[in-house]
């Protein structure tokens, strides 16, 4: 079977064509981050109105990509949640405009579930049992995946996500938007020893960045350390936070493969500190980078995945109607 799947949920409008048999046909992604960073955030509204811009084109490459034709798509995919309401409704209505048009289902599909489910397409060997850390601009939650497609929350953030506080973090000394790449570049000329920062909630499973965000903010203001020594130790506190949490859940669990999904999961350092981590029998999974951030192949893959639910979008359904299968 052949799926489009259709990613508008933030700053990245992105679509890709799955097949059941070959696997990712085609891919095409307009990133929005030049738009936003001279706002040094994501705006709402801006980002609906380019995705609007960019869908429709978008979609025609993906075709030609593919050499497929509009007939030959089985079933489309769509993220309905969460996200930015307004980026969201782009997306779900360009998908079910094309449904109505083709006769097609059309799937609303969870941007974590499919955040979860990228590292499946590249790691075959990647089934269930596994537990799953996401950590993107607006998660960070860890889920225990028993079985196919069944997700159990197990831990999350309270207040910041791990990206967000990336993207605060790097505001806060002046590093452009997205903070998460522009920190990890700037933490390899840093000392990650240099300034002490707290580990909060230690003991507990749920995730807590702000004061980690704050004690950055503070340590800034003493003027005593250089910015580079402040981004590689607010890198390395946030890793090993991720990893004493996840690993500690793991192996409670008895969860011998862990994967690590979402736009952070594109960073080095924290990619190394899991892999150090594992020890025997252990081994954690990252997608590639391009399907770490967000991107229309989870989308078309989760939506093939979820198929024989038969769970379709009604016309009348609407961007945020929640589903069930994720917390
Ligand atoms: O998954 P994603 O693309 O979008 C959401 O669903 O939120 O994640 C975006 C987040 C941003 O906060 C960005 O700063 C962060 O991922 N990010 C990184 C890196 N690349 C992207 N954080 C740390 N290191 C990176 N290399
Ligand atoms: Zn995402």
């Amino acid at each position: 079977m052949i799926f489009l799947g259709i990613e508008t949920s933030c700053d990245e409008t992105s679509l890709a064509i799955y097949c059941t048999n070959k696997g990712i046909l085609a891919a095409k992604t307009a990133s929005q981050a030049d738009i936003h960073s001279r706002f040094g955030g994501v705006v709402p509204e801006v980002a609906s109105r380019n995705h609007i811009l960019k869908l429709e084109s978008l979609f025609n490459e993906c075709l030609s990509i593919s050499g497929l034709g509009t007939s030959d798509i089985d079933c489309i995919g769509v993220t309905n949640a969460p996200g930015l309401i307004g980026a969201l409704f782009v997306g779900v209505g360009f998908a079910k405009g094309l449904g109505y048009s083709l006769g097609i289902p059309v799937i609303p599909i969870n941007h974590l579930s499919a955040h979860i489910l990228a590292a499946e397409i590249e790691h075959e060997e990647l089934k269930p049992p596994y537990l799953a850390l996401i950590i993107s601009g607006g998660h960070t939650h860890i889920y225990d995946v028993d079985k196919a497609l069944n997700y159990r929350l197990l831990a999350k953030t309270l207040d910041d996500a791990a990206g967000e506080s990336f993207d605060k973090v790097a505001k806060m000394i002046g590093l452009g938007y997205p903070g998460g790449p522009a920190i990890e570049k700037l933490a390899k000329d840093g000392d990650s020893d240099a300034v002490k920062l707290p580990i909060a909630m230690k003991k507990d499973d749920n995730f807590s960045f702000s004061g980690l965000k704050t004690a950055v903010l503070n340590a800034y203001n003493t003027g005593e350390y250089s910015k580079a020594d402040l981004a590689a130790s607010f890198q390395k506190t946030t890793a090993e936070t991720l990893v004493l949490k996840t690993m500690r859940i793991a192996r409670r669990f008895g969860r011998k493969r862990i994967t690590v999904a979402g736009g952070v999961a594109c960073n080095g350092y924290i990619r190394n500190s899991f892999a150090e981590a594992c020890s025997e029998g252990e081994k954690v999974y990252f997608p590639s980078f391009r399907l770490c951030t967000d991107n229309g192949d989870m989308i078309a893959y989760a939506a093939s995945r979820f198929y024989n639910r038969r769970r379709f979008f009604p016309l009348e359904g609407r961007a945020y109607d929640t589903q069930p299968e994720i917390g």
